[in-house]
């Protein structure tokens, strides 16, 4: 079966925006009708929609009232946004380990981590899975901190049974090119709380009084007057276009569909993979449901490099694929930096060896196949290339 990406429903969603002209009067609201129907989705009170997924983070800090001074536990093994989010909003990120089976944050070394100065976590579903929120809501509650979910690369995943993006006090997601659902960029925030709501909206909006948590747009009445008082706060231009809304609505729309696609292919490496015991899968545990963003395996291999492996993979026919980023403090815009007069890591090796020991070993298997000849050829290739090495 072939699948597409892109479906007539939002070319239909985009040129109902086109043919209302951007008018408000004509009004195709692209933007309120996505963030209601992603509102619904997860069974939330409030999404707010944005130009990407790292503005959202960027503004949920800082309506949080994370500032300078201030610090943000977060993991190491991430795209470098989450942590780019936290310095956009004047605090300091800190880094805690992630767990060796599940490549999460670990709630252990969260604990470790905190200070007095620590305000907010942001635990990421990496890959697709979710970290294990039970114990780090615990954490936030004793220590009166403000959990964002980073689910940018989870949507419609599970832990024990709850929807990943409503664990904790806000979550973020992001409709890049390679999520699950895109409008090419983008991203959306969710919330149950009005007054965090509210404050985001301004944050992303230019600090207009009249937006709010469930208002995106501005009146024309209220906006003619002279005497109006617009702007009651600094705020940024994150706001996503209707043209953007107009593909994430249409996106959202077939996200279950979406998912399970990635799921699939997900399912066909993981029964390639099946006895080998040296090409370990992201762990899942008991009572998560994995989105599979990516199905990342670990080479536990020292005679094997990870070059060698994808060599001889690509030669099977496999996809070229990507290894996992290098640890966001080892980044070269952050490593051995000081961002903080209070900053008390070292952003050098040696900070989070869990997560050096893992981060060169791992083979992110791309999930965004949208015809199963093209999963089977994919799984074949991960088939070969384990008889290649011996199984
Ligand atoms: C875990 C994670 N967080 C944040 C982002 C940032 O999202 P965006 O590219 O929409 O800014 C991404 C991906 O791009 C991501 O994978």
């Amino acid at each position: 079966m072939e699948y597409e990406r892109i479906t007539l429903r939002e070319v239909a969603y985009v040129l109902e925006v086109l043919r209302s002209e951007f008018r408000t009067s004509k009004g195709a609201h692209m933007v309120r009708r996505l963030e209601d129907a992603f509102a619904r989705t997860f069974g939330v009170e409030y999404a707010i929609s944005f130009v990407n997924g790292t503005a959202t983070m960027h503004a949920a800090l800082a309506a949080a009232g994370v500032g300078p001074g201030d610090e943000v536990i977060v993991p190491p093994l991430t795209m470098a946004s989450t942590s780019f989010a936290v310095l956009h909003a004047g605090a300091l990120p800190v880094f805690a380990d992630i767990h060796p089976e599940t490549w999460t944050i670990d709630p252990d070394s969260i604990r470790e981590h905190i200070t007095e100065r620590t305000k907010a976590i942001i635990p990421v579903a990496i890959y697709g899975l979710s970290p294990d929120m039970d114990p780090i809501m615990d954490i936030a509650r004793e220590h009166n901190l403000f959990v964002l979910e980073d689910d940018a690369q989870c949507f419609l995943g599970r832990y024990k049974g709850r929807l990943v993006g409503t664990l904790g006090h806000a979550a973020s997601f992001s409709f890049q090119s390679s999520k699950h659902m895109t409008s090419g960029e983008g991203g959306m925030v969710i919330t149950n709380d009005r007054d965090l709501a509210d404050r985001i909206r301004r944050f992303n909006s230019l600090g207009y009084a009249a937006v709010g948590a469930d208002q995106p747009k501005i009146s024309k009445d209220e906006i003619q007057d002279p005497n109006y008082a617009r702007h009651v706060s600094i705020g940024w231009n994150y706001r996503m276009s209707e043209v953007c809304a107009a593909v994430a609505l249409g996106q959202l729309e077939r996200l279950p569909f979406l998912v399970a696609l990635r799921q699939k292919a997900a399912a066909y490496y993981a029964q390639a993979v099946e006895g080998c015991d040296w090409l370990t899968p992201q762990k899942v545990p008991e009572g998560y449901e994995h989105a599979y963003w990516t199905y990342v395996l670990r080479l536990d291999r020292d005679d094997i490099t990870w070059h060698d492996f994808r060599r001889k993979y690509i030669e099977f026919g496999g996809e070229p694929f990507y290894g996992a980023w290098r640890l966001t403090y080892l980044e070269p815009a952050f490593r051995g930096k000081r961002f903080a007069d209070y900053q008390w890591q070292t952003f050098e090796p040696g900070l989070c060896p869990v997560a050096e020991a893992t981060q060169p070993r791992l083979i992110q298997l791309p999930t965004n196949y949208f015809s199963e000849a093209e999963m089977e050829k994919q799984a074949e290739a991960l088939a070969r290339t384990i008889d290649y090495f011996g199984r």
